[in-house]
């Protein structure tokens, strides 16, 4: 998945759209623009992030235990960001849903119910510690 994991990221937050349509509409770089979603740069670089953020959080959750967002940026400025933008509970549910489709459809011989639940739990932690901020 590393070698192509831009074009997995892109693909779960289009399924999120496809879910939830009105999703879109939270990011300012898409009201604005006149790209199709899948050529929109900054789509992309959202969804690589999520995609990064969770995988980190999967190395310190084995590493420490926990979840310790901010290497790059803060929790604070992650909640404030989202809480501006109206993100919802129901929006980081079925991102996660679509995270897990995504990466089962990527690696259908390596999935398991053990690999959901890796990627679930990470997912999981990185996303309560933005939502207690919020
Ligand atoms: C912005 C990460 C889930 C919508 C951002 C930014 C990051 C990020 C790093 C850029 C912050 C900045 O401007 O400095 C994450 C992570 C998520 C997540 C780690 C889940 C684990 C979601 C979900 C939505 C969403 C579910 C739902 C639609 C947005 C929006 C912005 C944003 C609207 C602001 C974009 C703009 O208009 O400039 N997110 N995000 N995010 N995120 Fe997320």
């Amino acid at each position: 998945m590393k070698d192509d994991a831009p074009t997995f990221a892109l693909k779960f937050f289009l399924r999120l759209f496809e879910i939830i349509p009105s999703a879109a509409k939270r990011f300012s770089f898409l009201r604005d623009s006149n790209l199709p979603l899948d050529k929109n740069p900054k789509l992309k670089a959202h969804a690589m992030g999520v995609f990064v953020m969770t995988c980190e959080a999967a190395t310190q959750l084995r590493k420490t235990g926990r979840v310790n967002v901010g290497a790059n940026t803060s929790v604070q400025h992650l909640a404030s960001v989202h809480f501006k933008a109206g993100v919802a509970d129901v929006h980081f549910e079925v991102l996660k849903f679509a995270l897990l489709e995504t990466i089962k459809e990527a690696v259908p011989y390596m999935w398991s119910e053990e690999l959901k639940e890796a990627w679930s739990e990470s997912y999981d932690h990185l996303v309560v510690a933005i939502k207690n901020e919020m």
